[in-house]
Order: C-alpha cells, then structure tokens, then sequence
C-alpha cells in the first residue's frame, strides 16, 4: 500500500508534477489550498466578493463549483445556459439543477430556446461551427448576466490542460488576438464587460476529474453531440503531454509564463472598448458579434431582448 504523504492513510491519488501520493481528505485539502492560491496570485477577485460561476454540467464547472462553496471565498450565483441542444441540454440543465439544490446554491438556467435562439436552430441559419457559435452565445450570455445583476466577477472552470493547448495553438496560428486573450484574468471595461476570472487556471485535467469521482459529484458525462476536435488540437495536446510526462510541471511553468506576459497587457479589444449600437456592451466593431450573428441569422439583433429577460430576474 502507497501512504499519503501527510498521514497514514491510504493514498489514492499520485501528483507527479509534486512528487505527492494523497489520501482522498488530503488530495480535497491540496486542492483548496491550490484554488486559493490561484485566487489571490492572480488578484481574481477579494473574499467576499458576488461571483457567478458559468456551469455547463460538466466535471470540470461542478468541481470548481464545489471547491469555491467549500472555500467560502465567494457569494455564488451558479448560471447554466440552456443551449437546447436535445437530450444532451435536459440532462445537463437536471445535472446543475440536481448538483445546485444538493449544494444549497443559488442557481439560474438562462434557456434559449424561448428566444428561438438554441444552437441547433441558429446553427442550421449560417455555416459557422456549431462550437463557435456556442462559444460566443455563452460568452455573450455570461457576460451580460454579470453585468446586468451586477456581479463583482464571472468564473468559468477552464483547466490548465485546455489552457496550455490554446496557448500552444494560438501561437501556431499566429492568432495574437486571440493568444493575448487567453489569460487567468481578463479585466472588467466598466459598464461594457465584466471581469472574468478561470480559478482553475493551474489545475491538470486529471485533478480535476479525480476530485469529481472521489467526492461523488454529479455530472454530465455524456459528449455534446456537436463536439468536434480538430487535427491540430489533438496534435498539440499530445505535445504538450509527452512534455509533461518528461518534465512534470512543464504545463503549469508554461502557463505561470504565458499569464505574466498577457496579465500586463490588454487585449486590442480592451484597450479601445465600444459599445454595441444594438445591446449597449463590448463589441470589437459598431455590433458586437452576438447581436450581428443572430440579425444574421434571425433577422433581428437578440442582445437587448436576453438583457431584458436578465433584467427582469433581478
Ligand atoms: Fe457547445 Fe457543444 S456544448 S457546441
Ligand atoms: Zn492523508
Ligand atoms: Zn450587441
């Protein structure tokens, strides 16, 4: 039997990267400390302050989730966006309800589908794929809800291994614009964006995962449907794998790198922010993209009816 490093229990998880073997209330306490950590290395936000956490259902959002309520770091607001995407939106819509309810939290399901702006329907009007059209009407609904009920911060739960490879691919595209805005923290413009914080910045997949199993919580493990990973991503993630495996550490030192860099920095779009003439927030040019995809593909701009629909939940 492997003893956890800090008592005489039996360890049920390894962490190369620091040469520890946990036991399961260790690993919990390792995991805290390290959320906590980040929290305040990267200046996400103060204790006490009103965050609302973007939970799709998925491991990596309920285990932020649980991590922030156990730290007590924050006053949470859970949102989850209904994308109406079938079966795979009705068990994820009763997985963060489910999780919410179990965990005492406050929670809100934006459902676009009332708005006949789901993802397959929107999808079907234009060509774009059906992961970057989700992305922005996320980003736009997220943003919007954190400002609108006027939220000190707006958390998602993207890990260091998806970091690290959106890091790596930017760079390959040659993508600045984008490379610059993958960051820990991306500021508030006021009135315009809301500060945006990703607490799990400096956590591996597999921690992230582990912690999910270990402690029981319920999520969505079925895919999206729509979910399609392209040749360079899966080539760049076995990069950056086998840099792990030879050098533990190497993603986290990668990322520490890269968030020192862009944190001094501000993206072309923050540093001369507009408002959209349609919604009134953050756009790069006259509309912001949400409002010019759906009168693209609508006939009509959506962003002031959603702002109206959050407005109203206040
Ligand atoms: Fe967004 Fe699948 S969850 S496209
Ligand atoms: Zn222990
Ligand atoms: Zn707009």
């Amino acid at each position: 039997m492997v003893k956890c490093h800090y008592c005489e229990r039996e360890a049920v998880v390894r962490l190369p990267y620091a040469k520890l073997n946990l036991c399961r209330e260790h690993f919990a306490e390792y995991l805290l400390r390290k959320l906590e950590r980040s929290v305040n290395r990267y200046k996400m936000f103060g204790k006490g302050s009103r965050v609302v956490v973007g939970v799709s259902g998925g491991k990596d959002s309920v285990t932020l989730t649980k991590l922030l309520s156990e730290s007590g770091l924050a006053k949470m607001l859970v949102v989850h966006v209904n994308l109406a995407i079938g079966e795979y939106s009705r068990i994820s819509v009763e997985t963060v309800r489910r999780f919410s309810v179990e965990h005492g939290l406050d929670y809100l399901i934006v459902d676009l589908s009332e708005y006949g702006i789901g993802i397959p329907e929107l999808v079907a009007k234009t060509k774009r794929s059906p992961c970057s059209v989700c992305g922005m009407v996320k980003r736009y609904v997220l943003n919007a809800l954190t400002m609108d009920l006027g939220y000190d911060a707006l958390a998602t739960a993207h890990h260091g291994d998806d970091m690290a490879v959106y890091i790596v691919k930017s760079f390959l595209l040659q993508d600045y614009d984008q490379l610059y805005k993958i960051s820990p923290v991306n500021y508030e413009v006021p009135g315009l964006a809301a500060r945006k914080v990703k607490p799990l910045y400096e956590f591996y997949e597999f921690e992230v995962e582990t912690f999910a199993k270990l402690y029981g919580l319920p999520f969505v493990s079925v895919k999206c449907p729509f979910k399609h990973v392209g040749w360079l991503e899966s080539y760049v993630r076995e990069l950056l794998d086998r840099a792990e495996e030879e050098s533990p550490g190497f993603k986290v030192s990668l990322l520490r790198s890269h968030a020192r860099r862009t944190m001094s920095m501000r993206s072309a779009e923050q540093a001369q922010p507009k408002a959209c003439a349609s919604c009134g927030l953050i756009s790069s040019g006259t509309e912001c993209s949400f409002c010019r995809f759906t009168r693209r593909a609508l006939g009509q701009p959506m962003g002031l009816v959603v702002r109206r629909w959050i407005i109203g939940k206040a």
